[in-house]
């Protein structure tokens, strides 16, 4: 029975269930496309609202050394991420990576965790965006009311209170848009994402180039600020929380891998598009981080659009950059919410194709060729956390599931290479098991900093989860149907 738990799928299963499945996605994603897609699902809320309140409130100036350390942290899980991705060239992220590793009830953990990541990650990205809309409708004397633009919920260290407001719509609204656009086509919607990707990255590249003559060195002094005597309030102790916060900047690049079963040639563009996309982020995070508090004191960031704030202080002559800046992030924040839906509906996808979840998910449109009933499912869910829920808390439930997933990636690759030894990959992760155990502890470690009650959280929705799976899952997985019929 515990043996039963952990049964795998070998690697041939895995690719002959990409190869010969009637429901076979389209594969037409090269190098560039999923670099694009990474970069696209990467830079966001995190960059766009998260960096200022994580440098008022954490590290100052240091913040660029929250950057780093966080995104070593994510340089060595996606080392791991990469490998496995280049020799499992199916849909699912690391849920399939779990299931031919570590077997069926762990892959079903990670399953279950990823939606975390994806479902609430688009749903918390959707409410930054409608943040940037409605001040951006500001700017121009157009305001929505406040009772249709917010939360109806607010959760502080007192507990749940009402708002007043009644929903959030314009975050519903973006869910819906981009929910339909995954309906159409992965094709499509891969060229739309590369326009915002361009978009996204030349407004970047303005803020550094043209704020980069604004910084005033007396903003970075000290550059630590020295700690309060609360652990996480600035000093060292602060730097650490500022990266659990700001890690949430780098999540989305591990959605490259959900769309394997896209990819023309997955082996070698794979590691390219994860790695790539990565490396990209981390310099223009870092950049972007060091410009912003070099032209504006850290402790007058804690507003939710700081780029703007910084673009104020500079004075007169960059005001033309303002609306620039906000279409940027209206756009960013657009292509994250789609990319992070669509790794939602492919792992849905693929956990139905196992047998794990409902047939009916893991239907494709007959003339779309897109998995348009989970797509639809994961834009309905989106939608309704988008539209009730605050970000903070979205957010904080988003990093530790994420967190969780990528501690489980990392020891996946120690095992894998026990396991399958011999099966050839387009790219080796390095100095296993060193790079492996390393990422493993920086995550941990981030996840430790997170406030207790969101590990709560994650343990109630781990909870549900593990219900689902033995009243629903277990009883229909293929691989142990298929291996009850061999005996
Ligand atoms: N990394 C993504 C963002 O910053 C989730 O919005």
């Amino acid at each position: 029975m515990i043996k039963d738990l952990f049964i795998r799928k070998t690697l041939s299963e895995l690719e002959e269930q990409a190869d010969g499945n009637h429901n076979a996605l389209k594969r037409h994603l090269n190098a560039m496309n999923l670099v694009l897609l990474g970069i696209g699902c990467v830079i966001g809320a995190g960059i766009f609202v998260l960096t200022g309140t994580a440098a008022a409130n954490h590290a100052g100036p240091a913040i660029a050394l929250s950057f780093v350390i966080s995104a070593t942290g994510c340089m060595l899980a996606g080392l791991c991420y990469a490998e496995f991705s280049s020799m499992i060239p199916v849909a699912g992220s690391a849920y399939t990576y779990g299931y031919a590793t570590m077997g069926e009830f762990i892959a079903w953990i990670i399953g279950w965790d990823l939606i975390l990541e994806y479902l609430f990650g688009s749903a918390t990205v959707a409410v930054g965006w409608s943040g940037y809309v409605v001040s951006f409708l500001n700017d121009f004397g157009i305001h929505l009311p406040a009772s249709i633009c917010q939360s109806p919920f607010i959760f502080d260290a007192t507990g749940w209170h009402a708002s007043g407001a009644i929903i959030n719509f314009p975050a519903v609204f973006i869910v819906g848009i981009m929910t339909t656009l995954l309906i159409i086509g992965i094709k499509e919607s891969a060229k739309f994402n590369n326009i915002i990707v361009l978009v996204k990255v030349t407004v970047i590249l303005l803020f550094i180039g043209f704020g980069i003559s604004h910084i005033q060195i007396e903003n970075w002094q000290p550059f630590i600020p020295e700690n309060t005597g609360i652990s996480g309030q600035f000093g060292w102790s602060g730097i650490l929380t500022g990266a659990a916060v700001v890690f949430f900047a780098y999540i989305g690049f591990d959605a490259v891998s959900t769309a394997s079963q896209e990819a023309i040639n997955p082996k070698r563009d794979m590691p390219i598009g994860i790695l790539v996309s990565l490396a990209v982020c981390t310099i223009l995070y870092i950049a972007v981080s060091l410009v912003l508090t070099g032209i504006v004191n850290y402790k007058d960031l804690n507003v939710s659009a700081p780029i703007a704030v910084a673009i104020d202080t500079a004075g007169q002559s960059l005001f033309w950059l303002r609306p620039i800046i906000k279409i940027g992030a209206i756009a960013g924040l657009s292509s994250v919410v789609l990319v992070l839906l669509m790794g939602q509906s492919r792992i849905f996808f693929t956990m139905a194709s196992d047998g794990l979840l409902w047939k009916s998910f893991a239907k494709t449109h007959s003339k779309f060729k897109t998995p348009h009933v989970t797509t639809i499912v994961t834009g309905l869910f989106a939608a309704f956390f988008a539209g009730l829920f605050p970000i903070g808390l979205l957010g904080e439930l988003v990093s530790i599931g994420t967190l969780l997933a990528f501690v489980i990636v990392c020891i996946g690759i120690i095992i894998l290479r026990k396991s399958e030894p011999d099966v050839p990959r387009g790219f080796r992760t390095p100095w296993v098991p060193l790079v492996p155990i390393l990422g493993a502890m920086v995550c941990l470690a981030q996840m430790a900093s997170l406030p207790a009650d969101t590990w709560l959280r994650l343990i109630g929705w781990m909870l549900v989860g593990f219900l689902i799976y033995f009243f629903y899952g277990r009883k229909h997985s293929h691989a142990r149907l298929a291996r009850k019929n061999q005996k």
